[in-house]
């Protein structure tokens, strides 16, 4: 404790002696308040962030790369955030699947962090580490080991059991983000220590373990500044060298997507300074970008539409009036809870309704992000501005009168003193539009806007931001009503884009010394108009539809104003000079060779691009072709490319040859249980203790994911008629019963029931001294998250808490239980720990290709079971997809009333889908290219647990091309898919 206090009266001390707050400049380079930082390269003061003494806007989005096993796949994703204007991406670490097994780290290639670190650096993005050790994120235990549930006290705590359990994980951890430093030529700039440690089951916010924490990642290597992500504005966890926290303002549910229940996060600038001691940039380390989806939830299109493209404008735009310069989106890119990943709140898919779906292709919103993160990287202004402290009653004035209307004023602390006019609804979730006039404090006066004879329109759901005296590069905007979108100079001319929405009328007006060549480039006939008085140029325009263009053209300044649509659908090339491409679905990247423009991107129909670029450019290239270049209008470079989208040939999954087996051999009669774990502990380190004397907790033998198995083993007193359990396996778990092999029942779930209590009638009263096996398959959800730290919820126990019979009590000889073959000490590294669970199939790796069947009988999923049990599928087809084009795929299933079944879909030996009939809603599984073999063999398998009396069938099953386009990121390399080989312990 007394370390803690003296570090922070230290730090205390020397924030007040920091450069920091001496009058920022725009390229200073300041320590921060940490004088004791051994690296120059990532600094701050209270404004932002500087890299190479460089102020920047933080723009990441959050991905998982545990969440995607294909690690030829990330560039794609990585680029794609690239080209939508991020400048950095921020990861959370998995700890349970790189140490399953205490003291054993396995960075097998699909867990390996390397090659995601890499792909980021040759992308040209930053990271953000995130390693935990607890990290949430919809993961089983919050990404906490299994093993972790064995480990007595309360974690995320000074108790040495759990400090002891995680220096292991921060030191080899640390040394691979230390490794990946910007510091030593890797792209990581920030590394945030704990997750949402804001919340505390025995209300005490723990400093000494925080400290400790810190000290071990330090003393692991890390120099870069450290952060916290606070689950809200609570000032919790300050020790760090820059306060972060996030926010979710609009929840999670998906299934009213058009209720927006709560206003956007409005203006934290002044809690901040009152709760932060240290004043950095206002770094919010997760805002909403999505939302996570449950098991019988409304599915992710909804939660894409809910945190759609208004909301980012509305929410995002709020948080830029909170002076914010450190914003991560989470999620950029959900992935998938492939193999067991998902803790019990989620399913299958981790979409997310993200900017990027789970099948990596665009969401609108994807455009909408990129008006604002080009924006932001282009106005150094704001990076410097802090916000004005308004009253109602002074905004109303500003605004001529104008109620319901919140308005946010940035102001640059330096140079020009430009403004951010930020405008939006009071009623925030009503879908009225507002008419308004501004009164903007320019160099030149006070001056209201529209001088022109009408009003500025605040669309519903919208939000827009007014710029005064704005430097885009040479020319200098008195000020604009118009959205900025970018400014670029090219050979001797500065393009500036302004935006809006069709049909909406703008006014900006701009300094003009001596005006030469004023004109307007356009060929057609347009409405707009200009006065110029007093070497100040005003010009009023109306936003056009269809994608037409104003260009208007004074000096040296060539002013474009674009819809929205076409804005959006606009690319900012880093060439130097910059390219500018207006048109197509996606374009990742180009190069200037001699007179050619080499652009690579991703088009799924025929596109027409307009170009604008140097001028020494005349030929434009294509993913490598050259096309046919045209010049336009005004340097403008014309070109038409359709795409070649080849069909290709899918197999039909329900007619092909499928092969049977029975995997519940468990509960014949001829069954050997005996390598099974007996479940003879009667002590649990867990907090909670179960009712009966046994202790039936499958994680304290070592089994933390996939299907359990138990077998009681009983000698009948003589009249049990009955039994009873009180059996846990996380939300929409379910189960099923047999005495002797005979089906007792079943539970078949539901969305809110993690722990059931069942009683059944058995099939047949018990005669005294029968001996009975009652045998119960449980589903497993996954290990429990809770952010709310010092709580045992990770640990809750998967298993049985109590039991008993009616009729009689029969003695009991012990219980057994399996889980995966191996547990902690798994049998198949390379597809990682939580791949398999305790199905017979898994067992015995029935799901991996290259297992012989050949005597197996006949049989498709789609005939099924007539009675209850579990039933494996397996088949083989091939792909033949050719090169350069990216087509994602899925299987689906499809939902049949009333039956109440449980399947799991086995590709190459990966486990990449969970279905559950009467719970849904996921009935399309996503499976990446690279785990699907798009160049030959792939092996299928199908896993139907049939819970009902009558058994189950799947209606149907297909393969699926999600979409289509030309391009992509190039050779996948397929994920690591071991044939299946003899296992001899095997039961
Ligand atoms: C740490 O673990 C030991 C052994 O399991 C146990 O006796 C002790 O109570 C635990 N400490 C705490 C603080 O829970
Ligand atoms: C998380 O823990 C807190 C404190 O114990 C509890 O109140 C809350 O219900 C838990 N949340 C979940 C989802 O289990």
């Amino acid at each position: 404790m007394l370390a803690t206090l003296s570090i922070t009266a230290l730090q205390l001390a020397l924030a007040v002696l920091s450069p920091a707050f001496a009058v920022a400049s725009r390229e200073q380079q300041p320590l921060g308040v940490d004088h004791t930082a051994t690296q120059k390269r990532v600094t701050w003061d209270e404004h932002s962030l500087f890299i190479d003494g460089k102020r920047l806007f933080v723009f990441s989005g959050e991905v998982h790369p545990w969440r995607n096993p294909v690690q030829s796949l990330h560039l794609d994703v990585l680029q794609k955030l690239k080209a939508a204007g991020f400048n950095a991406v921020s990861i959370y670490f998995h700890w349970g699947v790189v140490e399953y097994e205490r003291g054993v780290f396995r960075w097998n290639e699909i867990f390996d962090l390397q090659p995601f670190l890499d792909a980021a650096k040759e992308a040209g993005l930053y990271v953000i580490a995130r390693p935990g050790p607890y990290v949430n994120a919809e993961t089983t235990g919050g990404g906490f080991p299994g093993w972790g549930t064995r480990v007595e006290g309360l974690w995320r705590k000074s108790n040495k059991n759990y400090t002891e359990a995680y220096k292991p994980f921060v030191r080899e951890f640390g040394a691979l983000i230390a490794k990946n430093e910007i510091t030593k030529g890797g792209p990581i700039i920030l590394v945030q220590v704990e997750n949402e440690y804001s919340g505390f089951g025995d209300g005490i916010e723990d400093f000494e373990y925080e400290w400790e924490l810190l000290q071990d990642f330090k003393d692991s290597g890390i120099t870069v500044p450290t952060v916290c992500d606070d689950a809200w504005l609570g000032g919790h966890f300050q020790s760090v060298d820059i306060y972060g926290w996030n926010s979710y303002p609009l929840g999670f549910d998906c299934s009213h997507p058009e209720v927006w229940h709560s206003a956007p996060p409005d203006y934290f600038y002044n809690l901040y300074n009152s709760r932060i001691r240290k004043h950095g940039p206002k770094s919010i380390l997760e805002l909403q970008a999505g939302g996570f989806d449950g098991w019988g939830g409304a599915g992710y299109d909804a939660c894409g539409k809910l945190i759609g493209p208004e909301f980012e404008r509305v929410f995002y735009k709020g948080m830029y009036g909170s002076a914010v310069k450190v914003m991560n989106l989470y999620m950029a890119f959900g992935g998938t809870n492939w193999g067991q990943l998902a803790e019990p709140g989620v399913y299958t898919s981790y979409d997310y309704g993200s900017i990027l779906r789970e099948d990596r292709r665009l969401r609108d919103k994807y455009y909408e992000l990129k008006l604002q993160t080009q924006f932001l990287a282009v106005s150094p202004a704001y990076l410097t501005s802090t916000p004005w402290q308004l009253t109602e009653s002074r905004q109303i004035e500003i605004l001529k009168g104008t109620r319901n209307i919140v308005l946010t004023v940035l102001e640059d602390t330096l140079d020009l003193h430009t403004k951010f006019y930020i405008v939006r609804h009071k009623y925030f979730s009503k879908f009225d539009s507002i008419n308004y006039r501004i009164e903007l404090k320019t160099s030149i006066g006070a001056i209201t806007v529209p001088k022109a004879d009408h009003t500025l329109e605040l669309q519903a759901r919208d939000s827009n931001i007014l710029l005064v005296d704005y430097k885009a590069g040479e020319t200098h905007i008195i000020y604009s009503t118009a959205e900025l979108y970018t400014w670029k100079e090219i050979d001797c001319f500065n393009y500036i884009i302004l935006y809006g929405d069709p049909n909406e009328k703008h006014e900006a007006a701009f300094k003009v010394s001596e005006l030469k060549d004023f004109s307007s480039l356009d060929t057609e006939e347009v409405e707009w108009t200009y006065q110029i008085d007093n070497a100040i140029l005003t010009v009023n325009f109306a936003i056009l539809e269809d994608g037409d263009t104003h260009t208007i053209k004074f000096g040296n300044t060539v002013l474009l104003v674009f819809c929205r649509e076409v804005a959006s659908k606009t690319w900012i090339m880093d060439t130097n000079p910059p390219a500018i491409v207006k048109g197509g679905y996606l374009i990742r990247s180009a190069s200037i060779e001699g007179s050619h423009l080499n652009l690579k991107g991703d088009l799924t129909q025929a596109t027409r691009l307009h170009i604008l670029a140097t001028k020494s450019v005349k030929q434009v290239t294509f993913n490598g072709k050259d096309v046919d270049t045209q010049p336009a209008t005004d340097g403008w470079l014309y070109v038409m490319y359709t795409p070649e989208l080849p069909d290709i040939k899918l197999p039909e999954l329900s007619k092909l040859d499928w092969k049977r087996a029975d995997s519940l051999p468990e509960i014949t009669d001829s069954y050997d249980d005996s390598k099974w774990v007996t479940a003879s502990n009667t002590y649990t380190p867990n907090r909670e203790k179960p009712a009966v004397k046994e202790v039936l907790y499958a994680s304290d033998y070592g089994f933390h994911s996939g299907n359990i198995l138990w077998r009681g083993h009983f000698t009948a007193s003589g009249g049990e008629d009955g039994f009873w359990a009180v059996v846990q396996g996380g939300q929409a778990f379910g189960y099923s019963i047999w005495d002797n092999g005979v089906y007792v029942g079943f539970w078949e779930g539901d969305v809110t029931t993690g722990r059931h209590r069942c009683n059944f009638k058995l099939p047949k009263s018990w005669e005294s001294g029968e001996d009975h096996i009652i045998t119960i398959l449980q589903d497993h959800m996954g290990l429990e998250e809770n952010w709310t730290a010092a709580t045992e919820h990770f640990k809750a126990p998967r298993g049985i808490f109590d039991y008993g019979f009616n009729g009689a009590s029969p003695k009991l000889v012990h219980w057994k239980l399996t889980g995966n073959l191996g547990g902690e000490k798994y049998l198949d590294i390379e597809r990682g720990p939580l791949n398999e669970g305790g199905l017979y199939a898994e067992r015995q790796g029935w799901h991996l290709p290259g297992f012989d069947d050949s005597d197996w009988k006949e049989g498709s999923p789609l005939d099924g079971l007539k009675e209850p049990g579990v039933a494996f599928y397996r088949t083989t087809f091939n792909l033949d997809v050719p090169s350069g084009i990216d087509y994602p795929m899925a299987i689906e299933y499809s939902n049949s009333t009333g039956s109440y079944y449980r399947s799991q879909i086995y590709v190459n030996g990966y486990q990449f889908g969970k279905y559950v009939n009467s719970i849904g809603p996921q009935k399309s599984f996503f499976i990446p290219q690279g785990i699907l073999n798009y160049n030959g063999k792939n092996t299928l398998a199908i896993s139907l647990w049939a819970m009902q009396g009558e058994g189950a069938h799947l209606n149907s099953l297909d393969l699926r091309i999600l979409g289509k386009v030309e391009g992509g990121v190039g050779e996948i390399k397929n994920s690591p898919a071991p044939a299946w080989s003899e296992r001899k312990d095997a039961y």
